[in-house]
């Protein structure tokens, strides 16, 4: 049975969680279950059903395995974990981050309904409140979510449903302080839902400090080998997870059992990275704050950050993102993009191999001309584990 007790550290989680030998042969990882349908002892008479149990609408029920789409023991395995490393009541695995991030909203928002969003949110995020969500009534509201006083003036201006951040937000860095979020969301009625794919749970635990619901993008820090796109909710409550499940099962965004496996694969070691990311992330926001062709640096960990002080309160470590612009303008920050030698230049991040990037023309071009364009001399890098001087004089001689 479990192996785990509930007072088991965030490392114990990662590997066990969910994770028990596998019954019938002892096997230690869980297998992947690369199947679409089970077979029924009987009508209704399905197997399993630990990590089960979906509505299936017409209040029917199924508390077992009866399809993939609906329940998959290697994405159960998975969702337990994540809810454990989480400290939610239930975790749901989707095909993308995306794919979660609207699923969660369509669970929570009815047409009519608000939502505030970062000013500095991910442009895939944007776009999906612009161009998808508001076609259907759902209105949005940028706002600086670093700034309580700011958004207790749009909770009293449109009552939100929602408040929605991400915390450090991408790519700039900003920090929302979540249990004074939580509670200026619920002193209306509404939710909080925390994007906490840079952090990942080693370093944050947003419902830990009071927030409704938690989403992921797994491709990032949580699978950590640039190897796999999936997505992730977890939630404290039963009932909302409940519903959650029936749209998830109703439009079929879970993703599949190998992907649920490689997510699994890479929390395991998930502690362990973040502290290298963050300590060499460290490394380079140091060295940047004192170069003269950094302009600006916006890394939580350092003392002059904004948010530096409600960074150490709710987080465990500052992370492994850093951006900064480019005293040179655009055209030297483009240039340098293309100069390192091993920061790859590529979309994404959270991967062990460290990643450079140009937002306004990568990442956030789906933002250019809206109240979230970034600045178009900012470099974003994702630091990986290789060695940090490496990385530091990777940096540094990109930067000429
Ligand atoms: C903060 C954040 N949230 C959500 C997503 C979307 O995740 P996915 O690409 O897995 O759909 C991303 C992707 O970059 C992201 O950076």
């Amino acid at each position: 049975m479990a192996q785990i007790h509930a007072s088991d550290g965030f490392e114990t989680l990662a590997i066990h969680a969910g994770q028990d030998p596998d019954p019938l042969t002892g096997a230690v990882v869980p297998p992947i279950y690369q199947v679409s349908t089970y077979k029924q002892d009987g009508v209704g008479g399905v197997r399993g059903g630990t990590h089960a149990g979906v509505e299936q609408g017409a209040g029917r029920w199924i508390e077992g395995y009866e399809y993939s789409r609906t329940a998959n023991p290697t994405r159960g395995a998975l969702e337990e974990c994540l809810a454990a490393l989480e400290g939610g009541v239930r975790a749901l695995a989707f095909a993308s981050g995306m794919a979660a991030t609207d699923c969660l909203l369509r669970t929570i928002c009815r047409p009519g309904d608000h939502v505030l969003i970062p000013h500095d949110a991910y442009g895939g995020t944007y776009r999906l409140f612009d161009k998808v969500l508001a076609a259907w009534g759902v209105s949005y509201h940028p706002v600086p979510v670093s700034d309580p006083a700011a958004v207790r003036a749009a909770v009293a201006a449109y009552h939100p449903k929602l408040i929605w951040v991400e915390t450090p937000t991408n790519p700039l860095l900003s920090i929302a302080d979540i249990a004074m979020l939580a509670e200026i969301a619920h002193s209306d009625g509404g939710l909080l839902a925390v994007d906490n794919t840079f952090a990942s749970p080693y370093l944050q635990q947003p419902l830990v400090l009071g927030a409704d619901a938690v989403v992921h993008s797994t491709t990032k820090y949580l699978g950590g080998h640039s190897d796999v796109i999936g997505g992730a909710v977890v939630l404290p409550d039963a009932d909302l997870a409940a519903q959650l499940a029936f749209l998830q099962n109703s439009t079929g965004s879970a993703g599949g059992p190998f992907d649920a496996w490689l997510t699994l694969r890479g929390i395991k070691t998930l502690s362990v990275r973040m502290d290298r990311h963050c300590d060499n992330a460290a490394q380079i926001a140091q060295m940047l704050a004192r170069h003269p062709k950094a302009a600006q640096v916006y890394y939580p960990g350092l003392p002059d950050h904004p948010g530096h002080e409600v960074a150490a309160k709710q987080m465990r470590g500052f992370g492994g993102m850093v951006s900064f612009r480019h005293a040179g303008g655009e055209q030297a920050a483009i240039e340098m993009c293309a100069r390192t030698r091993l920061f790859t230049l590529g979309e994404s991040l959270g991967g062990v191999e460290s990643l450079i990037e140009h937002p306004a023309t990568m990442t956030h071009a789906s933002v250019a001309g809206s109240p979230l364009a970034v600045p178009p001399d900012l470099v974003r890098l994702s630091v990986g584990i290789e060695n940090g001087d490496d990385l530091v004089d990777d940096v540094r001689l990109a930067l000429g």
